[in-house]
């Protein structure tokens, strides 16, 4: 196949600027390694930024997210025992809205299949090649049900785009030797994650430091929740009854108010592992990487979507450039534009989460700052608004 744009990857990065690109006449065709189905029920983030939304409904995916998405006004900061709540519209004239990732794709899947979009399901890229050409290169094996898996086949695009997630087959295609630099750092800990069929314990999303460890009380809708407590990495879920999760979810947001989280049947667990990774520069020769395949966040800020999204607004404005003028300016400018925003969500994932744990090791000292962070946070009408703005999401490039 000869095509303006490979895409590889078809979650909501890929199957995004596919859409966009497509609405503008730029031909392009997505290789995706998973099926819909797989895709379609793997539970991830929650949270969209308003800029997240607009992209979604502005570019005429579908109205689901605004009739389904659940829009919050905050968050709740819970520390000592007690509540905080922020207020966005009033700190910052803004509001975020709960929308889970599962639902984003399927909802770009839907429409890339509704304006024919090329969207290769089940397909392993086996080589990205000729990076550096005018004409780079996918091969790709079928691995679906009945398909021969030894035919090879052949994407030739001018540009190759890599938003194939945090695992990313195009970045790992870069040598060490090619003049990049990649920045890591893990944390000792990871985030248990549950589905429970029970009503809302909460009406805004609850970010609470304890004694215990961190836990998250997020919502799906009226009678299915989402929640996380931070949990050793080599944790197994099935040592984890419901009534020992509960009990631990419970520890974390105790405090003097009597505040008791809503219990139900928990119908779905997972040990979800974080580290914070940058690859330097987000491109390479004619193959550029957008969201996690460029750049993961730990997840305490609910950044992860979002700067994905943020990444393909830019790099569809350079490409839609380059083929409306030829002028490769934008394009050769999507590294170092799409990272200004990068680290920044990298600084506010990584304050969010080092405020919000606790290291089994930690020296009291540092519970002891931490929480004194949080309170000089949630005392003050300006550290409240630095939240705000942050997780609400700076204005796109
Ligand atoms: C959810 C996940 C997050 O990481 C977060 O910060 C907020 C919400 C969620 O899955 O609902």
């Amino acid at each position: 196949t000869r095509t303006k744009v490979g895409i590889v990857g078809g979650g909501p990065a890929g199957l995004l600027l596919s859409h966009l690109l497509s609405k503008q006449g730029i031909d392009n065709v997505v290789i995706e390694l998973r099926d819909h189905e797989t895709i379609k029920n793997t539970h991830r983030a929650g949270i969209l930024e308003q800029q997240a939304v607009k992209m979604l409904t502005e570019s005429g995916v579908d109205g689901r997210v605004l009739a389904h998405g659940d829009e919050h006004e905050g968050i709740d900061l819970r520390f000592n025992g007690e509540s905080h709540p922020l207020n966005f519209p009033d700190l910052v004239d803004a509001t975020v809205t709960l929308y889970a990732q599962n639902e984003v794709f399927i909802d770009l899947a839907a429409a890339r299949k509704r304006d024919g979009g090329d969207i290769r399901y089940e397909s392993e890229v086996i080589e990205a090649a000729d990076l550096k050409s005018d004409t780079p290169k996918i091969r790709y094996k079928d691995v679906s049900a009945g398909a021969d898996p030894d035919v090879v086949h052949e994407v030739h695009c001018d540009v190759l785009v890599g938003a194939d997630g945090s695992r990313s087959f195009c970045r790992r295609a870069v040598g060490q030797e090619q003049g990049h630099q990649d920045f890591k750092i893990e944390y000792p800990f990871a985030w248990f994650g549950i589905l429970t069929e029970a009503p809302k314990s909460s009406p805004e999303l609850i970010y609470a430091n304890s004694p215990h460890g961190f836990a998250l009380i997020s919502q799906r809708s009226a009678n299915v929740q989402r929640m996380y407590f931070q949990c050793d990495p080599a944790e197994k879920t099935e040592d984890w009854s419901d009534d020992r999760i509960w009990s631990e979810l419970q520890k974390r947001v105790d405090g003097p108010d009597g505040f008791q989280l809503k219990t139900g049947p928990i119908f779905d667990k997972t040990v979800l592992g974080f580290r914070s990774f940058v690859r330097e520069p987000m491109s390479h020769g004619n193959m550029f990487l957008a969201g996690d395949a460029a750049h993961t966040v730990p997840p305490t800020g609910a950044k992860g979507l979002n700067l994905a999204f943020a990444d393909i607004k830019v790099l569809f404005e350079a490409l839609d450039s380059f083929y409306a003028t030829g002028s490769r300016e934008l394009l050769d400018g999507y590294s170092e534009t799409a990272l200004k925003r990068v680290w920044k969500a990298q600084n506010f994932s990584y304050w969010m989460t080092s405020m919000l744990h606790t290291r089994k090791d930690a020296h009291p000292f540092e519970t002891k700052r931490a929480l004194g962070e949080l309170e000089t946070v949630t005392s003050s009408r300006y550290g409240q608004q630095y939240l705000a703005e942050s997780y609400t999401g700076w204005p796109h490039a």
